[in-house]
């Protein structure tokens, strides 16, 4: 008997269903949303998927047979990328830390994934996907407790500092007569006015921190605002700074909203855009346009200015309740109108450059005047 034995039919199918099934596993492993990279136990590259190569913008071609270190020279790897790859490798290498998060230079956010060890046999494996999706809903989330909170405590303390104004107001009243008499009735008129601006303060802050659900009514996106250009007109004029508005395009636009609470969220927009001029920003004759068009069922308004712009740790905390970059900020003015605009079934968008200026976008459903 021979040695060497043929391969009956059965056997051949047999191979060619495991070569279908590899071509199959290779095909899904190539086209993996995931960036896939293996190294064998000899640091050589041994599988780079297409993701993982337009990642790290260097052609697959061109790292065939790379160690890690000769990747890192790639001229095709920035040098952004580089420190992040070395700083991802110290910490695998001396804290044994098997999962990375970054924020690449997009602000997009990336989690890393080494595997390695018995169940790889010596292979270095690292899986890099994106999860900025999912940080944006974590974010969410974690704002929206954080507002529900601010809620709360504000509710309380209002109610707190409240109740004892309402009985010296009262036990102020009864006093009235005898001060009179006593010829002292300015006071009294003094007490209850400050008594009274102090109530009314709790009451205001009540209403900033803890937007009520909207009282809506409709009023033409125009309207609202040339108001609120108006209102800002004498502070602009202060700053040397201009308000243009670019209304063209919604000049029949109606929506139906509670008009006391999205004139405060513009408001806060164009008094951060009139505050982004200020500083090292200055010299700079500041520019406000303000853009409303309308996008089938919605109007988008747009808040640019040609401000002082925010790096990434602000942009990725502006939303946030008292979070300021500025001395005399309560850091409260986006957090609640970000509230607003989502009780109002819209959203708001922001995109910025440092020294730049930024961008709001309201997104806002709308109604036609004609339906009415
Ligand atoms: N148009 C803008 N240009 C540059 N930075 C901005 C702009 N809008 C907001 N910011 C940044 O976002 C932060 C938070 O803004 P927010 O309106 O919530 O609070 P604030 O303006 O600091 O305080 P307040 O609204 O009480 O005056 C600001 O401190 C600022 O750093
Ligand atoms: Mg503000």
């Amino acid at each position: 008997m021979s040695d060497v034995q043929q391969a009956g039919p059965k056997d051949m199918r047999a191979l060619q269903s495991s070569q279908l099934v590899r071509n199959k596993y290779e095909n899904i492993l190539e086209n993996l949303d995931s960036g896939i990279i293996l190294f064998d136990s000899e640091g050589v590259l041994a599988f780079v998927n297409v993701q993982m190569a337009r990642l790290l913008g260097v052609p697959r071609t061109s790292m065939a047979g790379c160690t890690l270190t000769q990747l890192l020279r790639h001229p095709g790897i920035t040098r952004f990328k580089r420190k992040k790859i070395i700083r991802i490798f110290r910490e695998t290498v001396f804290h044994r830390k098997k999962n990375h998060e970054l924020v690449d230079e997009y602000g997009r956010s990336w989690l890393i994934t080494m595997t390695y060890g018995d169940q790889m046999e010596g292979d270095f494996l690292i899986s890099v996907k994106d999860v900025s999706e999912f940080k944006q809903i974590e974010q969410t989330a974690y704002q929206n407790d954080k507002l529900a909170m601010l809620g709360k405590i504000s509710a309380s303390i209002a109610h707190e500092i409240r109740n004892p104004l309402t009985s010296i107001r009262g036990f102020i009243q009864l006093l009235r007569p005898h001060l009179i008499t006593m010829g002292k009735d300015e006071y009294v008129r003094i007490i209850l006015m400050e008594i009274d601006r102090a109530n009314d303060i709790i009451y205001e802050f009540l209403n900033s921190s803890k937007p009520s659900a909207p009282q809506t009514t409709m009023i033409s996106v125009l309207s609202l605002l040339k108001e609120v250009a108006l209102l800002t007109e004498s502070e602009a004029l202060m700053k040397g700074c201009q308000i243009v508005l670019h209304m063209d395009e919604v000049d029949e636009t109606a929506i139906s909203v509670d008009v006391k609470q999205i004139k405060q969220v513009i408001l806060n927009l164009v008094k951060n855009a009139l505050d982004a001029m200020d500083g090292d920003h200055s010299h700079i004759q500041g520019r406000i346009e303000i853009w409303a068009s309308r996008v089938e069922k919605q109007v988008h308004i747009r808040i640019a200015d040609n401000g002082k712009g925010m790096d990434h740790h602000t942009l990725n905390h502006l939303f946030n309740p008292f979070f300021t970059t500025k001395e005399g900020g309560t850091g409260l003015g986006l957090s609640v109108s970000y509230r607003i605009v989502r009780n109002h079934g819209g959203s708001i968008a922001v995109e910025s450059q440092v020294g730049n200026g930024t961008t709001f976008m309201i997104t806002l459903p709308v109604m036609d005047v004609a339906q009415e």
